[in-house]
């Protein structure tokens, strides 16, 4: 069985950040979102993976590698423009060849182990395997119906659910996918729909199974989902401390990495502080990563990525609920007339009190 992450896309719901970067390499608790699906992969005894990617994929490559160090090999598959998730399985047919599947969103994830699943699926050979969640509003997924065990149709963002299982962004097939990809039209949004290729396949008498999942699953798509993705992770962080502590008050599970300074401040796990990171006079509240290098200096942070290279400096507030970019500055200016001085990229937000 092979394995096939999608790491191509617009990411439109998260610019700025992915004018200049992938969004499945922005971090939560400090790590790649796209590794979290790689090492999931692994654990199910998944050793080739192919990596579907576009205008990002200098950067993809370059964080990944060849895979060896995840213990898989990698194969980049080019897709020339994000046409949707059934062409990005047209795009690699040359790798998947005959082979079984599994399809991971590389901005996806879950909880839930999926060795168990893998196994069932090798056993029970459906044509497809596809996992779905329990969510409280459907209107915003793809919604599946079932009977006597089966999936019997799929329906993208309903007005009336008819269910409230949500596809979670992990799939499973076998080499039938690829007629259905070629079979099916573009959608409204002229994307080819995984959706309509699975419904291809039920309605060609294929049999697709349901997984119900346990425990969470987060599409890391817009800011608020990548937030609580990180959340969700750094409680689970174990806490250690490899950089130096003075004079600070450090709570709850909080990871303190190589060569960071925390001084004469105040971190309140669960949280965890980047190689090299300077924290001074500052407070860092929970529910926050700070990148590698990052410098906070005389402010209060909570509940927010702070990505590598940036540095908040003397702004006299806290910042919450938020993602900043790379070597992002944001700083106390001492220039009269007092005035707010902004050099903002396309679609940056912010938000003043
Ligand atoms: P989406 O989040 O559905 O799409 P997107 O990345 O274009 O984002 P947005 O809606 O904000 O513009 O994609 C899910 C995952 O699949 C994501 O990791 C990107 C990837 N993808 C591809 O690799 N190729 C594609 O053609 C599409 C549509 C998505």
């Amino acid at each position: 069985m092979k394995g096939l992450i999608l790491s191509g896309g617009r990411g439109t719901r998260l610019r700025p950040i992915t004018f200049t970067s992938a969004k499945q390499l922005v971090p939560v608790a400090n790590k790649p979102i796209l590794f979290y699906g790689i090492e999931a992969l692994q654990a199910s005894g998944i050793r080739e993976i192919g990596i579907v990617v576009g205008d990002t994929h200098q950067e993809i490559r370059d964080a990944v590698g060849d895979g060896k160090r995840f213990g898989v090999s990698v194969t980049y598959i080019q897709q020339d423009a994000p046409l949707g998730l059934a062409h990005a399985v047209l795009v690699s047919e040359h790798f998947l060849g005959s082979d079984p599947f599994c399809m991971y969103l590389g901005d996806n994830l879950i909880r839930e182990k999926l060795a168990p699943l893998v196994t069932r699926f090798r056993e029970e050979k459906p044509q497809s395997q596809i996992l779905l969640a329990r969510v409280p509003d459907p209107t915003q997924f793809g919604v599946a119906e079932l009977k006597d065990g089966k999936v019997v149709r799929l329906t993208e963002k309903p007005k009336v659910p008819p269910s409230d299982l949500a596809l979670v962004g992990v799939y499973m097939f076998t080499a039938g996918i690829h007629d259905a990809s070629r079979a099916i039209k573009p959608s409204a949004r002229g994307e080819l729909e995984i959706t309509d290729a699975i419904q291809w396949l039920i309605d060609k008498g294929h049999t697709v199974r349901p997984h119900v999942i346990d425990g969470w699953w987060k599409d890391t798509g817009k800011l608020e989902d990548m937030l609580e993705a990180n959340r969700i992770i750094l409680d689970t962080l174990v806490p250690r401390t490899d950089g130096t502590i003075e004079r600070s008050d450090i709570t709850g599970k909080v990871v303190i990495e190589a060569g960071a300074r925390v001084v004469a401040s105040s971190v309140r796990g669960p949280a965890i502080i980047g190689k090299g990171a300077q924290i001074e006079n500052a407070y860092v509240g929970p529910f926050t990563s700070i990148g590698d290098g990052v410098i906070v200096r005389g402010s209060e942070v909570e509940h927010s990525i702070i990505l590598e290279g940036a540095s908040i400096s003397d702004i006299g507030g806290r910042i919450e609920s938020s993602l900043v970019g790379r070597n992002v500055s944001i700083y106390r200016s001492q220039h009269k007339p007092r005035s707010f001085n902004f050099m903002l990229g396309d679609r940056s937000e912010v938000g003043l009190i």
